[in-house]
């Protein structure tokens, strides 16, 4: 059964608490798996629609468990389900844009917060749209993406921001995040490789999970967290449960990360 109970009013205690010190959003990871950890694979909605409703609801519906303002997703994921590999048409010739972030307003009240460190995602509009929430797209980049992609994203009126050199600053991002959009709570959506590589830098404080009653054993799929040479490593993370409940044959697992407390 889903209902609120006094371990979770302490946590929105203890989240508002952390809020208050720390210089970037709250971040929740918040994944649908398969029993066997799997978050892609054909196990998909063979055990019926209740696990996919729930996790929409605890994240996107208006009195939903997380009131967040926003959500991350790795490269690999908007490619997968939104821009579809396709490659960006880009003006080589375009005139050099401003250095540095690319801060506009925006009419949107949550932001799809896309980690594409070089720039590679074709979008076709600054508009996201899942299921019914409507998203204002956010790119975070590094200074590996070109100007024309920079361009690109102006002419879209896609923001952006810039965190790191070569590789992702994801401490950056995230600051950026909370000073220049205001975002205090943000979802952390996957996939593996990105949720891995927030994890492991300290900049996660929650995982909840529902885990629908079905698998598929496909060898290949990933799982919920992934490590990546060069972006992250096998050293063991823990955990702590805070909370379990049910709904149906669904599991609603909340876990705090046990990590360092200075990112
Ligand atoms: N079940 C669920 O709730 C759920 C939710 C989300 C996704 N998924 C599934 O997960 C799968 C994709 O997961 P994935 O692990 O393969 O890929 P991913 O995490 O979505 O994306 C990986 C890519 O994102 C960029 N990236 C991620 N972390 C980075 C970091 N710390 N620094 C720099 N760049 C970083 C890199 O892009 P570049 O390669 O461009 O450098 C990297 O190759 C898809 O099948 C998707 O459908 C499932």
């Amino acid at each position: 059964m889903i209902n609120s109970d006094s371990k979770i009013k302490q946590m929105n205690f203890l989240k508002k608490r952390e809020k208050l010190k720390m210089d970037r959003p709250y971040i929740f990871c918040h994944m649908a798996t398969a029993l066997d950890g799997k978050i892609s694979g054909p196990y998909h909605g063979a055990a019926g629609p209740e696990a996919g409703q729930l996790f929409y609801h605890l994240a996107f519906e208006k009195d939903g468990f997380y009131q967040n303002q926003g959500w991350l997703s790795g490269r690999t994921t908007t490619d997968d389900n939104f821009t579809f590999y396709k490659k960006p048409i880009l003006d080589e010739s375009a005139p050099k844009v401003p250095a540095g972030d690319f801060v506009i307003p925006t009419e949107f009240s949550k932001y799809y917060i896309s980690i594409d460190p070089h720039g590679r995602l074709a979008w076709q509009s600054n508009e996201l749209i899942y299921q019914d929430t409507h998203a204002q797209v956010l790119e975070v980049l590094t200074d590996q993406a070109s100007n024309a992609y920079k361009a690109f994203l102006r002419k879209k009126q896609i923001p952006y921001i810039i965190a790191g050199d070569q590789k992702l600053d994801a401490k950056l991002a995230l600051k950026k995040l909370k000073n220049l959009f205001h975002l205090e709570t943000v979802m952390l959506g996957g996939g593996a490789v990105l949720n891995w590589s927030f994890i492991q830098q300290g900049l996660c404080d929650e995982v909840s999970l529902v885990v629908t009653p079905a698998a598929d054993g496909t060898p290949t799929t990933p799982a919920l967290f992934e490590a990546r040479e060069g972006l992250s490593d096998t050293t063991p993370v823990t955990f702590t449960l805070k909370g379990v409940q049910t709904k149906s044959n669904v599991v609603w697992l909340r876990y705090l990360v046990n990590h360092k407390q200075d990112n």
